[in-house]
């Protein structure tokens, strides 16, 4: 295993990145950046989404070289032209979207990132490190588990034992609690002050500005490649000065939705949806949403949730039950059908199942119009009305480094969800079903999610709002349900309902 001295020098700086300038395709992504991290910390990184934030620490662990910028680690000038190198200096990153082999056990990932140079000769010896350092930081794993099997939470902890077992002392986390439910974000910031307390200098990626209030002990904010605040410390700022630094303005708050419930859009009675792995996912499920209103649906993740979007949006099949869009049953209905009659989706997992990454932006907003819409003499595709569809969609949503022809996995994450919203809340839409439609989302752009679906909500949409963030639950829905074990267990309006009133019910039936 690759030994890295634990500093002596506790407070000093660890990295430190100074005037770091960056470019794409001759577009400066990175102007002038700086960041330091110091030995015994937790410091945050925020900005807006397409800040450079991502951009930056790829810099520091060598995954992009900079065009001009120096690397510093310990006060040294070093120059780090790969990861491996970066993790030779103690440097270990946990990226936004994981980086593992699905079909390979906990033991084997590990095995392939080490490398030759490791010194992790065998399965055995991965198995033994992932048992040991597991137990070590408390966070256990089954080395023999494959990582298609394991939840979002257990394949993030072989990302962060990943980084520990090859010697990272300076660790950072892109956006880790996007992908995590409240509870098990809690756990996760309360093992980064653990990592912290025992010396290692820890970066957090983060969106939420109460983990930057209540988790770190400096915070560094980003905005369009620079850097606008660096190393202050926490305390004394609050969520409001936060939100001003990374948008260089207020942000109103929410204005309230009130309901004006018109017909029933979307009815379902006593759907039952398997898991993929036979478990019962959505177990006698009944609802009613109306035009006009927001049906928010609370819970902890992996209480059938994402069974219940997908059967809705007709890719998962119920194995009992009925759907009715519109007044038409549609629980045997392709998925095609129930876009014909309005329905659309906005899913937890933009790429897995909204968007295609290696498409051009054009492409992707014309994807489901392309027997109609786009359709040409035979087979042709209209290029040029999609081209020009597209420029105008950019515009409208502000998708901030969209071009027609840019790959949609080149954009940031906020900027994807902007996409994918402007093809899915369309003149069309009767039900919208979305599913954490905010998540790795900045201050900004949630504002511009939730405002998009009140405005659409407003005009007679219904929509259907599955998420495990309560605050957004709280804020856009105006009636509201607590999913458990498959089952909706309480409903009130939402002017009754508080963020404890739902904790309690959450618990009660977990
Ligand atoms: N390989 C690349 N090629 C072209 N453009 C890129 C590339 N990587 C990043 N960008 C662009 O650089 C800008 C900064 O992206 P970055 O991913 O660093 O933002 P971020 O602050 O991490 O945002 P988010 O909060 O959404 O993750 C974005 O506009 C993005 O589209
Ligand atoms: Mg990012």
């Amino acid at each position: 295993m690759i030994a890295v001295a634990v500093p002596d020098r506790e407070g000093g700086v660890a990295l430190a990145l100074h005037r770091v300038s960056k470019s794409f395709d001759g577009r400066k992504v990175l102007d002038d950046a700086r960041f330091a991290v110091r030995w015994g910390e937790v410091h945050a990184l925020l900005g807006e989404n397409g800040a450079g934030k991502s951009t930056i620490m790829n810099v520091a662990t060598g995954v992009y070289i900079a065009d001009t910028g120096v690397t510093e680690i310990d006060g040294v000038a070093t120059r780090i032209a790969s990861p491996i190198e970066a993790s030779r200096h103690g440097i270990g990153m946990v990226h936004q979207h994981f980086r593992l082999v699905n079909r390979f056990t906990v033991a084997e990932n590990i095995l392939l990132a080490a490398g030759p140079e490791a010194g992790i000769r065998n399965l055995d010896q991965a198995a033994r490190l992932v048992a040991a350092k597991g137990s070590e930081v408390g966070l256990g794993i089954d080395p023999a588990a494959r990582v298609c099997d394991l939840s979002v939470a257990e394949r993030q902890r072989v990302e962060i034992l990943k980084v520990l077992i090859l010697g990272a002392r300076i660790v950072i986390l892109d956006e880790p609690t996007a992908v995590l439910s409240d509870q098990e974000a809690t756990s996760l910031l309360r093992f980064t002050r653990g990592l912290a307390d025992t010396g290692h200098a820890v970066v957090l990626i983060t969106h939420k500005l109460r983990e930057v209030v209540g988790h770190s002990d400096r915070v560094t904010v980003m905005r369009g490649g620079r850097t606008v605040l660096a190393d202050c410390p926490t305390t004394g700022l609050d969520e409001a000065e936060l939100a001003r630094q990374m948008i260089g303005e207020r942000v109103a708050p929410l204005r309230h939705l009130e309901a004006h419930p018109g017909a029933p859009r979307l009815v379902v009675r006593d759907l039952t949806v398997a898991r993929a792995d036979g478990g019962k996912g959505v177990d006698g499920l009944s609802l009613e949403l109306r035009g006009g209103e927001i049906l928010g649906i609370a819970g902890v993740g992996g209480n059938g949730q994402q069974q219940l979007a997908d059967c809705l949006i007709g890719l998962a099949t119920a194995s009992r039950g009925e759907i009715q869009l519109m007044g038409r049953p549609v629980v045997a209905a392709s998925v095609a059908a129930r876009r014909g009659g309005g329905l659309r989706m906005i899913p937890s997992d933009r790429f897995a199942s909204g968007l295609i990454g290696d498409m051009s932006v054009a492409e992707n907003l014309a994807m489901t119009h392309l027997a109609g819409r786009y359709s040409r003499w035979k087979g042709f595709l209209a290029r040029g009305r999609m081209r020009r569809d597209a420029r105008a969609a950019i515009t409208t949503f502000n998708i901030a480094g969209a071009t027609p022809e840019r790959r949609a996995r080149l954009l940031s994450g906020g900027n994807a969800q902007k996409l994918l919203l402007s093809r899915e809340v369309d003149s069309e839409l009767t039900v919208l079903v979305a599913h954490s439609p905010t998540r790795g989302l900045d201050v900004k752009a949630c504002q511009f999610v939730h405002g998009a679906i009140q405005d659409s909500v407003a005009a007679g949409a219904a929509c259907l709002l599955i998420s495990d963030d309560l605050e957004e639950i709280l804020s856009l829905s105006t009636r509201i349900a607590v999913m458990s074990r498959g089952r909706l267990v309480g409903e009130f309006p939402a002017r009754e309902a508080t963020a404890e009133k739902l904790g309690l019910l959450m618990m009660n039936h977990a």
